[in-house]
């Protein structure tokens, strides 16, 4: 592996010699790798265990020419030392056990301390950056306030965020104080990875798309400021909203050096209304890896033509990468960026 930075170069838009890529959730199920490991240990368990950690965080960084790693881990680590008791079940994604809907719950919640509750999480960033050796940069995350409180609030998935809108909408109070909390958790955590050795931290508000312009305004937009505000500025950081593109001002606005783009909108469209001010990373749906090779080549050709070879282009899959693509796509695409991006 040569020594390969531009990922952290795109994110600062300065030039680069191509277009760099990374997938999201690009260790997991689509690899037999990872599939193998996987059915020794849970998910949780892997997640604890640094040398398992440093395993499936490299495969997917030895099997294709990616630009960047990001460290296995999950958005609900934390809350376990909040007081929120969650497992991940077989096919409805995590559940929690003791949902939290009102003040007394919400006050209840405990402070999260990440060097005494998540040191395997530290650990294992210093470990995998052991084994990059400067060669790929390593991407620490969180998920965002929000979308944390959603699962928080819900107990698990939602489809129309009733309890968390019930609270936003009736309990106002209870709701700020359940985001401060959580930002206060998030600021920690992700600064934290950066002092362990993250080189870019990325935000997932994945459900955040649920809200209107104005709710988002008024019970996030404050809180997602704050976060950001708090970051340490000494590595780039990642805004991700899903399903958000009619919220991408305002997303702006809350912070990012990198918007990340889901594949509904049209990159140069969505470039255009934050300005050119930022980087921005996307954008090809995910199930674009079922298709033929043909059909992903236009896609991409589609993408790098809207992006004109701007500086400040990441490409990304527009959501995380789906358990059952299939592999030899996945390898395709990464290539076929490089190739078709080569300045
Ligand atoms: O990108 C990477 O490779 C790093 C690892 C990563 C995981 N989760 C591992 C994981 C990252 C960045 C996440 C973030 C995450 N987790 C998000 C935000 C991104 C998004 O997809 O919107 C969310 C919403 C979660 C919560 C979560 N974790 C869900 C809904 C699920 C179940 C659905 C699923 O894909 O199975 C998980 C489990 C999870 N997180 C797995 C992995 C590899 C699958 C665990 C397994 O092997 O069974």
């Amino acid at each position: 592996m040569a020594r390969n930075d531009r990922f952290l170069k795109a994110c600062r838009k300065e030039p680069v010699d191509c277009t760099p890529i990374w997938m999201m959730r690009q260790a997991g199920r689509y690899l037999k790798e990872y599939r193998d490991i996987r059915s020794k240990y849970s998910f949780i368990e892997m997640c604890k265990t640094p040398e398992l950690v440093v395993e499936v965080t490299l495969q997917p960084v030895r099997r294709f020419e990616l630009d960047a790693a990001i460290i296995f881990a999950d958005i609900l680590l934390p809350l376990e030392y909040m007081g929120i008791d969650f497992e991940f079940s077989k096919d409805d994604g995590p559940q929690i056990k003791n949902p939290v809907r009102t003040k007394k719950e919400v006050e209840k919640m405990r402070k999260f301390v990440i060097e005494e509750h998540m040191d395997y999480l530290l650990t294992s960033i210093k470990l995998v950056r052991k084994e990059l050796d400067g060669k790929l940069p390593l991407i620490g995350f969180s998920g965002a306030p929000f979308t944390l409180a959603s699962y928080i609030i819900e107990g698990g998935g939602s489809k129309n965020y009733i309890h968390t809108k019930t609270m936003m909408y009736k309990e106002p109070d209870t709701w700020h104080l359940l985001m401060e909390k959580l930002v206060d958790m998030i600021i920690d955590y992700l600064n934290a990875q950066i002092q362990a050795g993250a080189q870019a931290v990325q935000v997932f508000d994945s459900w955040v798309g649920c809200l209107c312009p104005s709710d988002y305004k008024e019970f996030i937009l404050p809180h997602q400021k704050r976060l950001f505000e708090g970051l340490d500025k000494s590595v780039p950081n990642i805004h991700f909203a899903f399903g958000a593109s009619h919220l991408l001002k305002l997303v702006k606005e809350a912070g990012g050096d990198v918007i990340g783009l889901d594949w509904r909108i049209d990159l140069d469209d969505a470039w255009k209304s934050l300005n050119f001010e930022t980087a921005v990373q996307g954008n090809l749906d995910p199930a674009a890896l079922y298709g033929s090779r043909d059909y992903i080549k236009r896609r991409v050709e589609d993408i790098l033509k809207r992006a004109g070879n701007r500086n400040g282009h990441i490409f990304n899959l527009g959501h995380g990468i789906l358990p059952t693509v299939p592999v030899e796509n996945a390898e395709y695409l990464v290539n076929l960026v490089h190739e078709l991006s080569k300045r």
